[in-house]
């Protein structure tokens, strides 16, 4: 069962996890798993996205139970966000071949390519892609490298690899997500399991200010056009509209940018992103509305959505059924709702989706102190074993 501890040291060797998308990390990343796979019998696909299929026979040659989750991560990220999901898959999925050897329906692992949005401003382009239901526009990262050239340059990699099959794959009978929880609640109640109901509504955007760039000496400071200033500005109004919101509402400030970003000059402008997320469309919709009339009445400032995902209800019998498998186990466990964005959130449109989560240690998440213990690690992985195992005998 340390196989899944080996597997994370081996797929994680830097301290700081810097997995964007199409980068040479990933990439590693995303070869390695699928050599894994083919040394262990399965199929390996790639698909035009870098989408990793890895899929295991069944008696019937019917459609799979699949699991899995993402391959990147954020800036400086955890060991565990996504990737744990996609080799806690693969190892409970060689625990049934194992102990039950072939199961009567195949099952599939799936390595999504992309849902954190740090490297392009787009979010979920691996499960949107699998689901059909992707948008491509032409965008481009922070070095000007658009999506397309780093995808192509990536991907042919991959899918020239040996015995990988590169075609568009169809879709899974169920999918179930195994993810640490990122937030504090089972570290505060003590429990080992998550079961999630349901994911957050959530809505991302790009706001710049424009200024005059001027000398900071002679400038008088009324004949001044700052972008910081009035980016400051409205910061502080966002934030304090945000604090009056539905309780559950979360802002987020992440990043700015500020041109040209030198001591001496008056800013020209400054850019900055918004993420806010709330468990229901209407209360989203409700702070939204307010911040957007709010960002309008500010002069010299454009916004531009990047991303609106709605509030997600997962399955509530595969939920049931691995509280089942919970009990049975001795496993203790509550049920939650995720305020983290998640491939199943866009899976579940099309096939019955359920996450199982495990502890992280005082909640932290997105930065490299992400921990769970590695007892945590192994419950969940056992628990979405004997979940896919009821799954592909059913
Ligand atoms: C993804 O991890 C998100 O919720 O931002
Ligand atoms: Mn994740
Ligand atoms: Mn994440
Ligand atoms: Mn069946």
């Amino acid at each position: 069962m340390s196989q899944l501890l080996d597997l994370l040291n081996q797929f994680t060797h830097q301290h700081n996890q810097n997995r964007l998308v199409y980068n040479q990390d990933w990439l590693s990343n995303q070869r390695a798993l699928i050599l894994l796979g083919q040394r262990n019998g399965a199929t390996a696909t790639v698909d035009d996205y870098g989408n990793v299929y890895l899929d295991f026979p069944g008696q019937m040659n019917d459609r799979p139970v699949a699991t899995g989750s993402h391959m990147d991560t954020v800036k400086h990220g955890g060991r565990y966000d996504g990737l744990y999901g996609v080799l806690g898959g693969f190892c409970a999925i060689q625990q049934i071949y194992e102990q039950h050897g072939i199961p009567k329906h195949p099952l599939r692992l799936i390595s999504f390519s992309e849902e954190e949005g740090s490297r392009f401003p787009a979010t979920f382009t691996g499960s949107k892609y699998y689901t059909g239901t992707l948008q491509t526009e032409v965008i481009s990262d922070k070095q000007g490298i658009t999506f397309d050239e780093a995808r192509r340059l990536a991907v042919t990699q991959l899918q020239q690899l040996p015995h990988v099959k590169t075609q568009r794959v169809s879709l899974p009978v169920t999918f179930t997500e195994l993810h640490i929880e990122q937030g504090p609640r089972l570290a505060e109640s003590h429990k080992k399991i998550g079961l999630v109901t349901g994911i957050v509504a959530q809505k991302r955007y790009e706001v710049t200010v424009h200024g005059q760039a001027n000398h900071a000496g002679t400038t008088p400071m009324i004949q001044r056009q700052d972008a910081i200033a009035t980016a400051s500005a409205l910061m502080a109004k966002l934030y304090a509209l945000a604090a009056k919101a539905a309780e559950d509402l979360t802002f987020t400030i992440g990043e700015i940018h500020v041109s040209p970003n030198v001591s001496n000059v008056v800013a020209e402008s400054c850019r900055f992103t918004i993420d806010c997320r709330a468990n229901t469309d209407d209360q989203l919709t409700a702070f939204v509305t307010q911040m957007l009339q709010l960002l309008e009445q500010s002069k010299r400032t454009s916004v531009i959505e990047t991303l609106c995902v709605s509030a997600t209800r997962l399955s509530d019998d595969l939920r049931m059924q691995n509280a089942a498998l919970a009990t049975q186990m001795n496993y203790s466990y509550q049920t939650l709702f995720s305020g983290a964005g998640h491939d199943s959130q866009i899976m579940s449109s099309f096939v019955p989706t359920t996450m199982i989560f495990v502890p992280s240690e005082a909640g932290i998440s997105h930065t490299p102190t992400e921990y769970t213990k590695s007892a945590d690690l192994l419950m969940g992985v056992s628990l979405l074993a004997n979940s896919l195992f009821v799954q592909a005998n059913g």
